[in-house]
């Protein structure tokens, strides 16, 4: 995402946003990483908000985070194009502030939040986590975000809700790729209660310290990372729980080929391609080629939540 001079934050905006984000916001926390810096001077991003966190090690992976580049510039944001590059050029007419969430179905604490308000409670964390693409690609991201499951309890589902719902904005202005049929939109995802309230799965609000980048899915996408990457839906306007397994994106667009679960698992092929086997991007060719993990390594923690399941039928 480039950006001129005159495109930045005016001072005093930038300054009352950090106080709506209430002690999640603010210049003091050092870049993460060193290579931030660097790689942002190269690509020349928008990644002036710095937020406050601390670190997760014990849900973090020990593998190199990709850079920047690859990050920013590497991306799947349909709402912008098909082209891996296409987010990265085409996401400047997203507009991630003012932003709203509207929380509805089944629960108790329905409504429109605002996103200062949404945040407010939460304290954030950096989680590096795999991303594994249905694509046979991966990265490692660190992302800064919270646990879903700590806004779930806090909307206070009903006992009838066994399902959320997460809606991407829709808007054919700021999302240009829309006017292209080559899904439906607006973008659905969803995840089972359970799954919503593992500890694993987060809200992102950033990455490498700072808030996030339109392509990945300002302001706020999921992060579910022992899933295929289609289920982190991005730029997320609406929260909703429902009894009945709700339609998602992909499995509407091709349901021999995306199903609701979609958790990575090397031993179910796509219908077209093997899952065996990932490129990590920015690697170098002779290493670029690794076997996935089940679960894509997080089995330990997840696998329970399918104990009984024949996961090559519930794919
Ligand atoms: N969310 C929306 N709204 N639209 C999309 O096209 N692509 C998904 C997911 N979330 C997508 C989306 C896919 S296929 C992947 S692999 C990840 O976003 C990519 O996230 P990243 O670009 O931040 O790496």
């Amino acid at each position: 995402m480039r950006i001129r001079p005159s495109e930045i934050t005016p001072e005093p905006v930038y300054r009352s946003r950090r106080e709506f984000l209430a002690g999640i916001a603010g210049l003091g926390a050092a870049a993460a990483f060193a290579q931030t810096s660097s790689a942002e001077q190269v690509m020349n991003v928008m990644l002036i908000e710095r937020l406050q966190y601390k670190h997760n090690a014990r849900y973090s992976t020990t593998e190199a985070a990709n850079s920047l580049a690859d990050i920013t510039g590497y991306n799947n944001f349909y709402e912008f194009g098909t082209g891996k590059d296409d987010p990265a050029r085409n996401a400047g007419s997203l507009r991630p502030r003012p932003w709203s969430v509207v929380v509805d179905g089944e629960c108790e604490d329905k409504g429109r939040y605002t996103l200062e308000d949404l945040l407010k409670p939460h304290a954030l964390e950096e989680r590096i986590y795999r991303l594994r693409c249905v694509e046979a690609w991966s990265m490692v991201i660190p992302w800064v975000g919270f646990p879903l499951g700590d806004l779930v309890k806090r909307l206070k589902p009903t006992s009838r809700a066994k399902y959320v719902e997460f809606t991407t904005l829709m808007d054919l202005k700021q999302m240009p790729g829309q006017r292209s049929h080559v899904l439906d939109w607006p973008y659905l995802e969803a995840l089972r209660m359970d799954e919503a309230m593992h500890p694993l799965a987060i809200l992102a609000v950033g990455l490498y310290g700072k808030v996030l980048p339109n392509q990945n899915g300002a302001p706020l996408r999921l992060v579910v990372p022992w899933k295929y990457g289609f289920k982190s839906i991005k730029s997320i306007v609406r929260i909703r729980f429902t009894e009945r397994m709700p339609a998602t994106t992909w499995a509407l667009s091709a349901p021999s080929e995306y199903g609701f679960y979609a958790n990575v698992n090397p031993e179910v092929d796509h219908p077209r391609w093997s899952q065996k086997r990932e490129r990590r991007i920015g690697s170098d060719s002779f290493l670029s080629r690794q076997p996935t993990a089940k679960f894509n390594g997080y089995a330990a923690e997840v696998a329970s939540l399918y104990s009984g399941m024949d996961l090559a039928r519930n794919f």
